[in-house]
């Protein structure tokens, strides 16, 4: 007997209630006993109300191994799909730890392949979701094809698109690799753990006993590796700061930086920054006051906010616009660069160049942090990073010296001669090749050491050249600083700046690609 359409519409609503239960009740319960929210409550919680368009909800496994052709899900432990934040276009995958423990088969890596390659097309952001026991185990070289093809499509979307990871349960193995290609990583403290080797293998390897969390959980990653860049509290509040990021994004490396209109005013005087930078030099100050008291309505999304606290990294808007800002932090290592300041940075600074986001760099720097360690761990090859990522940049880029700019570090940190396109100081600017101290005791060493009094000759010199170099007005005499301006017109300068180079263009030699220090 022939099935009648209504019928054929129950069966449709029976299987898609069969995909909505996921791995079943228990596995559910268990679920979020663990603190976590199912796959597609994340969902829910992410995107616009409403706006979720599933795709590939009846999709299997095919594998016949291990008793496996009786056991199938439908969906088989990723929901993929697209949907809306903030009324912009996303696409997103969100794997189910209740399927199978979220393992990739090779069904499953085809279904986010399939929604990484239509965002790409389409050039909308892509968010990932993981919760995943790593390969499906039962299919072994599969799983792992399936992997190393997510793993081409995120290299062939970056730079494309925006890239977000949410890691929201286990990310183990070689599953760490995709969302590391991505360009921001999301994890939930006390949840979730990324390591490329667990505990187990590392105790009979090394004989190190370490715990999951304390060897890649949100804290480890996001203060000691600096593999997450954002490290949540819960499920929800990772998938709510991920819809802040995606406010400061554009859509793809097409698209303007979006503008969001605003009430503060563009040319708002910051009179408290005229008092910020201390009167004595070696006195440090926290650069995040004049970030926060100069951008719109004093909210600045810090990156990174726990790694390589020595610069401070993050998005915040300028009379509405998205800007990228870099800033050395005084507060912290007397905001010198080292390894770890040098590759946050450069990261960062590629992706705001990546995404036609200006870049803010605010400089108060006295060198390179100086050491064996630093030396031996490639300094050299790392602080290229920062340098390369600066002068390859072709977005706005404005640099303001509120204090010290040292040495090699001084023209690491965007400077006018890697091309950027205003250069502004303040009067307490300080543009040398070292710190006066320094540069007395080495260009005057013998006639301090033939003199009487050697302490009062070394103050007198130190006087001198602070007088002579230790100032804005030499770079300014050379036009390498364009401007040197009140503390208190900061913003006001700043998005006369950015408004002044709107339109600009600029371009690298045609080619392959460069060869950045790696
Ligand atoms: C198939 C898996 C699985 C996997 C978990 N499950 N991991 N099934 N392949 N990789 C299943 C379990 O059998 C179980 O099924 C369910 O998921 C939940 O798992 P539990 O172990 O009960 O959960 P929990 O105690 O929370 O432990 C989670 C876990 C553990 C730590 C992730 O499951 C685990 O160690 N899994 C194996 C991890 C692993 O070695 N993966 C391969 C890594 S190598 P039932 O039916 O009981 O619910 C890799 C290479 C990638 O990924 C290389 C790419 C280049």
């Amino acid at each position: 007997m022939e099935f009648t359409v209504r019928e054929k519409i129950k069966e449709l609503e029976l299987k898609n209630k069969q995909a909505y239960a996921g791995g079943g009740e228990e596995r559910l319960k268990k679920q979020k006993e663990g603190g976590r929210l199912s796959a597609r409550e994340r969902l829910d919680v992410l995107l616009d109300p409403g706006s979720f368009v599933e795709m590939d909800r009846f999709v299997t496994h095919r594998c016949t191994n291990f008793g496996m052709t009786d056991k199938k899900f439908l969906g088989d432990g990723v929901i993929t799909g697209y949907g809306r934040v903030n009324g912009k276009l996303v696409y997103v995958y969100s794997q189910d730890f209740t399927v199978f423990g979220g393992s990739l088969s090779r069904t499953q890596a085809n279904k986010i392949c399939k929604v990484l390659e239509m965002a790409t097309k389409n050039g909308a952001p892509m968010i990932g979701i993981n919760d995943s026991g790593g390969a499906r185990i039962q299919e072994g070289v599969e799983a792992l094809g399936g992997y190393a093809d997510i793993f081409l499509k995120n290299t062939l979307a970056s730079g494309v698109i925006p890239q977000i990871s949410a890691i929201m349960g286990p990310c183990a193995g070689g599953a760490v690799y995709s969302p590391s290609i991505t360009d921001f990583i999301f994890m939930v403290k006390d949840t979730s753990y990324m390591f490329v080797t667990g505990p187990d293998v590392i105790k009979t390897v090394t004989h190190e006993d370490v715990t999951k969390e304390a060897l890649g959980g949100a804290v480890a990653h996001s203060t000691k590796s600096g593999v997450a860049h954002f490290a949540t509290d819960n499920d929800k509040h990772c998938l709510l700061m991920i819809r802040e990021l995606l406010n400061f994004l554009p859509s793809n490396n097409l698209d303007d930086a979006p503008v969001i209109p605003t009430s503060d005013p563009a040319d708002r005087l910051c009179e408290k920054l005229n008092d910020v930078i201390p009167d004595n030099p070696k006195k440090p100050y926290d650069i995040k006051d004049i970030i926060k008291e100069v951008v719109d309505e004093g909210y600045f999304l810090e990156v990174h906010d726990g790694y390589a606290k020595n610069v401070v990294v993050g998005f915040a808007r300028l009379n509405g616009r998205s800007v990228g800002i870099v800033a050395n932090q005084p507060a912290i290592l007397a905001g010198c660069l080292n390894i770890d300041a040098s590759k946050k940075a450069a990261r960062f600074v590629r992706f705001c160049d990546a995404f036609n986001i200006p870049l803010i760099t605010l400089v108060d720097v006295p060198g390179f942090l100086p050491g064996t360690d630093q030396e031996w761990n490639g300094i050299i090859t790392h602080g290229a990073k920062l340098l390369y990522a600066y002068a390859e940049a072709t977005v706005p880029k404005i640099t303001l010296i509120t204090r010290k700019a040292y040495g090699g570090a001084y023209d690491v940190m965007a400077s006018k001669h890697l091309r950027a396109d205003i250069n502004l100081a303040y009067p307490s600017a300080e543009i040398a090749v070292m710190g006066p101290e320094g540069a007395v005791n080495i260009i005057f060493r013998e006639q301090i050491k033939n003199s009487k009094d050697p302490n009062s000759t070394r103050k007198e010199l130190t006087d001198d050249y602070q007088r002579t170099f230790a100032n804005p007005y030499r770079a300014a005499e050379l036009g390498y600083v364009d401007e040197v301006i009140e503390p208190a017109l900061t913003r006001k300068r700043l998005i006369d700046s950015l408004e002044m180079l709107k339109n600009k263009h600029d371009t690298v030699p045609a080619k392959k690609h460069g060869n950045i220090p790696l």
